[in-house]
């Protein structure tokens, strides 16, 4: 199985195989990102949460952003690297290049990821147009927490399934590499990945998707609390936290460090030094 170098590639994996993203924010965590081989790594504005310590992600900045993405890019030379633009720094055109332009020139991103449907669609052709691949992103949107009430499924009803098909299509038309589908019904999701020749990658949204995204924290089991529509593949969070109880057992215990794990001098050196005291 080929691991894709660029976003062109990545496009053309569409009904070839699925294909698998996942978020990073760190060195460690884009190590073992690439070591596992994924299709790409985000770095999502989801580290405002999962790194900083916010509720949300409207606090993040392109300055946030910049500065986990070039980490992460040290440690996945290779990998497909796509970044978030964080809240408003995507409001219109022209903001938009100096958001993304930053990404790119200072992180050496492949793509930027923004939120929205028809509204961003002025802002996805004016990137395209200077070279710069955007991935749409529809359905839950985070950036929206405040005008959805809360993180909640969307495109429930015909209405608004309606209009979450048509920007897809808008945004396809507009030019965007890829699109994310989050936490929207599975048939939804499978519907609009057959209306689109852009390849859909989904969170929360089924199995119909051209791929899937997974929040690292979430794909590894060390958030504290899991969503409904995450199967967590390893069990970080206790295996962590049964070695750092160890280790507080061990020092207080007194069992740790013992003399295997020290640095030795040898008696004649000791000796020396003993004997230069004075007394
Ligand atoms: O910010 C993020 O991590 C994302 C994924 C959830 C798709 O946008």
């Amino acid at each position: 199985m080929t691991q894709p170098k660029t976003v062109r590639e990545l496009f053309q994996l569409k009904g070839q195989r699925p294909q698998v993203w996942i978020t990073a924010y760190d060195f460690t965590q884009a190590e073992l990102a690439a070591s596992a081989a994924v299709d790409a790594i985000l770095v999502g504005d989801s580290l405002g949460m999962t790194m900083l310590g916010y509720s949300t992600t409207l606090p993040v900045t392109v300055e946030d952003m910049v500065y986990h993405s070039r980490v992460v890019r040290r440690a996945a030379r290779d990998t497909v690297l796509i970044v978030d633009l964080p809240f408003l720094s995507y409001r219109d055109p022209t903001t938009a290049l100096l958001s993304a332009g930053r990404i790119v020139q200072e992180a050496a991103a492949d793509a930027v990821k923004l939120e929205g449907g028809a509204r961003t669609v002025p802002v996805v052709e004016h990137l395209v147009a200077e070279g710069i691949p955007v991935i749409g992103h529809l359905g839950l949107t985070p950036q929206s927490v405040h005008r959805m009430g809360g993180y909640r499924v969307q495109a429930r009803t015909a209405d608004t399934i309606q209009t979450l098909v048509a920007d897809a299509s808008q945004l396809a038309a507009a030019g965007i590499s890829a699109l994310v589908l989050e936490g929207i019904p599975d048939r939804v999701a499978a519907y609009v990945t057959q209306s689109v020749a852009v390849p859909t990658i989904g969170i929360g949204a089924g199995s119909a998707t051209d791929g899937q995204v997974l929040v690292f924290h979430d794909c590894v089991g060390l958030s504290a609390r899991t969503p409904k529509f995450v199967t967590p593949f390893a069990q970080a969070r206790e295996a962590l936290l049964e070695g750092i109880r160890k280790y507080r057992e061990a020092v207080i215990g007194g069992a740790f460090p013992d003399a295997q794990h020290s640095y030795h001098v040898s008696d004649q050196e000791w000796d020396r030094f003993v004997h230069r005291q004075p007394s």
